[in-house]
C-alpha cells in the first residue's frame, strides 16, 4: 500500500510502498486514511530542520502525517466505543512513563520520553491503512464536517493554549467590568491556519481580535476576519510601533524572535504573550528596560505545545459550531488538495501560496 515517508537526515519526502497492517486484535482498530493535513512541522522534517524528528526504532524511514482523518474498517474484540464506518481523528502524541503521561497529559510530558506519530519515533498517518489503539482515537460525531475534521489536530493545540491562558489569568480579575471579555484586545501575528484559527477561537469567546500578517493568501484572512468580526491588517509586525498594537493578549504564530520582542512591548498591565510558532532563525536581544517593564506590568509568557484528548474533543465542537455560524470560512482555509502521487512535489516545496494543504487518500 502507498505511504509518504522521509529518510531522517536526508532532504525530501517520497512515495513508498509499505506492507499493509495486520489485525486488529484486542483494543486495536483498523483504519482507512481519508485525509491528512500538511503543516510547518512536516516541512521542517522534510527539510531536515526539526532535530527531534526520528524514525521508529529499527526502521530506516519515517512515515509522515500527524494531522489525520480516518474511517474505522474493523475493530478488535475489546473495542467498545467504535464501529466500522465511524470517522476518527487519531492523536499525535503517545505517552511515556512520567507522571503527566500517566494521567493522559502527555502534552505536558516532563522528560521528553514520548513518541509522536509522523514526527518522532512513530510512523504517521500518511498511508492508506493503519492500526491504532481505541484510546488514541477521537470519534467525529458530526458527519457533516467531512474533510474539515482534518483541522481538528492543529486546532487542538490552540484549544490547549486557550486553556493555559485561562489558568494563568486566574491570578487576577481576568474579565471586563460587565463580566465578559469584550473590552479585551487580542493581537494575533501570522495569517497561516494557526493564526486564523487562533483569531476564530478568541473571537468566539468575545475578545476584540486583530490579526496582523505580512501576507493574505487569496484574500482568505480578510474574508474570514470580516465574517468573525475581527480586524485584519496586512503589515510586518516588526515594522509597527508597539503603541499601534497595544494588547491584553499577544499571540505569536511566526516564531520570529523580533516579533516576540515587539509583543512584549505591546502588552498592557497583566498582559499575556502566547508563543506558538517555532523557527530556528532570527535573533532579538532583550534590554534591561524591557525586562523592567515586563516585571512591573506582571507580564506572563506562555510557551505551549500539543494538547490532550479533551482538547481534540473540544476542537471538534468548535469546528461544528464554526461550520454552522461562519459559512464556508473553514473551507476557504483548505487552499490545496491532491492525491498522494501528486502531493510530493508540493510537500517538498516551500508551501508559499498555500494556507492548508491536504492529501486525499481514498
Ligand atoms: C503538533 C503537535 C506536536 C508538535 C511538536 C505540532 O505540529 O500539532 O501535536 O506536539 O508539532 O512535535
Ligand atoms: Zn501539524
Ligand atoms: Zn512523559
Amino acid at each position: 500500500m502507498k505511504a509518504i515517508a522521509v529518510k531522517i537526515g536526508q532532504k525530501g519526502s517520497f512515495l513508498v510502498n509499505v506492507e499493509p497492517p495486520k489485525g486488529p486484535v484486542g483494543n486495536q482498530v483498523l483504519l482507512k486514511t481519508l485525509y491528512t493535513g500538511v503543516c510547518g512541522t512536516d516541512r521542517g522534517i522534510i527539510n531536515g530542520l526539526l532535530n527531534f524528528a526520528k524514525a521508529e526504532s529499527g526502521k530506516e524511514i519515517l512515515i509522515l502525517g500527524h494531522e489525520g482523518l480516518a474511517q474505522v474498517m474493523d475493530v478488535g474484540d475489546n473495542v467498545r466505543s467504535l464501529r466500522p464506518g465511524d470517522l476518527v481523528v487519531p492523536m499525535v502524541r503517545r505517552p511515556g512513563k512520567c507522571i503527566q503521561c500517566g494521567v493522559g497529559r502527555q502534552d505536558n510530558c516532563e522528560d521528553g520520553d514520548f513518541v509522536e506519530a509522523g514526527i518522532r519515533g512513530k510512523d504517521g498517518f500518511m498511508r492508506e491503512y493503519f492500526i491504532d489503539d481505541e484510546q488514541y482515537l477521537v470519534k467525529v460525531k458530526d458527519n457533516n464536517l467531512g474533510k474539515l475534521a482534518v483541522l481538528t489536530e492543529p486546532l487542538k493545540n490552540l484549544v490547549k493554549a486557550y486553556d493555559v491562558y485561562q489558568t494563568v489569568s486566574d491570578r487576577y480579575l481576568k474579565m471586563c467590568s460587565d463580566g465578559s471579555y469584550e473590552c479585551k484586545k487580542v493581537t494575533v501575528i501570522g495569517a497561516g491556519p494557526i493564526g486564523i484559527l487562533f483569531s476564530m477561537l478568541f473571537s468566539t469567546h468575545g475578545f476584540q481580535v486583530r490579526l496582523i500578517s505580512r501576507s493574505d493568501k487569496e484574500g482568505v484572512a480578510t474574508s474570514i476576519c470580516k465574517k468573525i468580526g475581527a480586524d485584519f491588517t496586512q503589515a510586518d509586525a516588526i515594522k509597527l510601533n508597539p503603541e499601534e498594537m497595544v494588547s491584553d493578549v499577544f499571540v505569536d504564530t511566526t516564531g520570529r524572535p523580533e516579533v516576540i520582542g515587539k509583543g512584549l512591548q505591546a502588552l498592557k498591565y497583566n498582559g499575556v504573550e502566547i508563543l506558538f510558532g517555532t523557527t530556528l532563525a532570527g535573533n532579538y536581544s532583550i534590554t534591561g528596560a524591557l525586562v523592567t517593564e515586563a516585571v512591573e506590568k506582571n507580564v506572563t509568557i506562555i510557551g505551549t505545545v500539543d494538547g490532550a484528548k479533551q482538547h481534540y474533543i473540544e476542537a471538534l465542537n468548535y469546528l461544528s459550531m464554526w461550520k454552522e455560524t461562519y459559512g464556508n470560512s473553514l473551507e476557504l482555509m483548505i487552499t490545496d488538495e491532491d492525491v498522494p502521487e501528486n502531493s510530493i512535489e508540493a510537500l517538498n516545496g516551500d508551501g508559499k501560496g498555500e494556507i492548508k494543504r491536504i492529501v486525499r487518500w481514498s
